[in-house]
């Protein structure tokens, strides 16, 4: 399998802290994995680097092959798509936030209209389209910051935390919903949860990670949940 993500001996230090020590992580086209560890472990920086949006103080990472100086950035970014674990929303209507993406492509009103569409339908939150986003409830704006990230069809989803914000009930029925999306498009995922059944329903291995370093990884055809990942 081609690997989507490299890294190489990478260091993130921010102030006179090390963050993140990750001598060797790579990602291949189409696996699915969770990364998982108590607050502050390093899981949303290493997201981050891994969304090309911050850059490591040390050591090398590879997108597709390629270092991110020898590809636009732009180019990257339009192949992989982030959904943050505080949802950002600009101060407009859902169908314009969820559309933002393909407007910098330059996409025509009509084509953006019948690509948003379909995902605001299989999102659940069609009837929110003309509502303001900084209005909606915090399971809503997750909805929505989800549709803003397959809307743009990318190659690499990166979610951190994204079920977080939804009830019990909610969380269940969704995770199914994104669990079957996600295989049919045959997206390359990495999701952060402090969840293993999450883990578990949706990805292939589970990396685990402790004062900013992968401490364990493992298969999930290979857990239960009384492993000792439950958190
Ligand atoms: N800009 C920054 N300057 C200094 N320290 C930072 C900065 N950003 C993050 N950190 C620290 O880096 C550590 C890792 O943060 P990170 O957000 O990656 O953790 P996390 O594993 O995602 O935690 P959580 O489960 O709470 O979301 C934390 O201790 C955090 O305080
Ligand atoms: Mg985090």
């Amino acid at each position: 399998m081609d690997k989507v993500i490299e890294i190489k001996a990478m260091t993130l230090v921010l102030g006179r802290r090390t963050i993140l020590n990750i001598p060797y992580f790579s990602l291949e086209d189409g696996q699915s994995i969770s990364l998982m560890g108590p607050n502050g472990a390093g899981k949303s920086s290493l997201m981050l680097i891994m969304a090309a949006l911050l850059e490591p103080t040390t050591g090398t990472i590879t997108w597709f092959g390629k270092k991110g100086k020898d590809q636009t950035l732009l180019d990257l970014r339009r192949r992989m798509a982030m959904v943050f674990q505080k949802p950002m929303m600009l101060d407009l209507s859902v169908m314009e936030n969820v559309e933002l993406g393909l407007k910098f492509r330059h996409m025509s009103r009509k084509q953006r209209e019948r690509q948003v569409k379909p995902w605001l339908e299989r999102l659940g939150i069609a009837h929110l389209a003309r509502q303001r986003a900084r209005s909606l409830s915090g399971g809503e704006a997750q909805r929505v910051a989800i549709a803003q990230a397959l809307v743009l069809q990318p190659e690499i989803i990166l979610l951190d935390e994204p079920f977080s914000n939804l009830d019990k009930e909610t969380r269940n029925e969704f995770k199914q919903d994104i669990g079957r999306l996600l295989k049919e498009q045959k997206i390359t995922t990495v999701m952060v949860t402090h969840h293993i059944r999450e883990a578990m329903d949706l990805t292939d291995i589970i990396y685990y990670m402790e004062d900013g370093e992968i401490v364990s990884r493992q298969a999930v055809a290979d857990c239960t949940v009384n492993d000792k990942f439950r958190m």
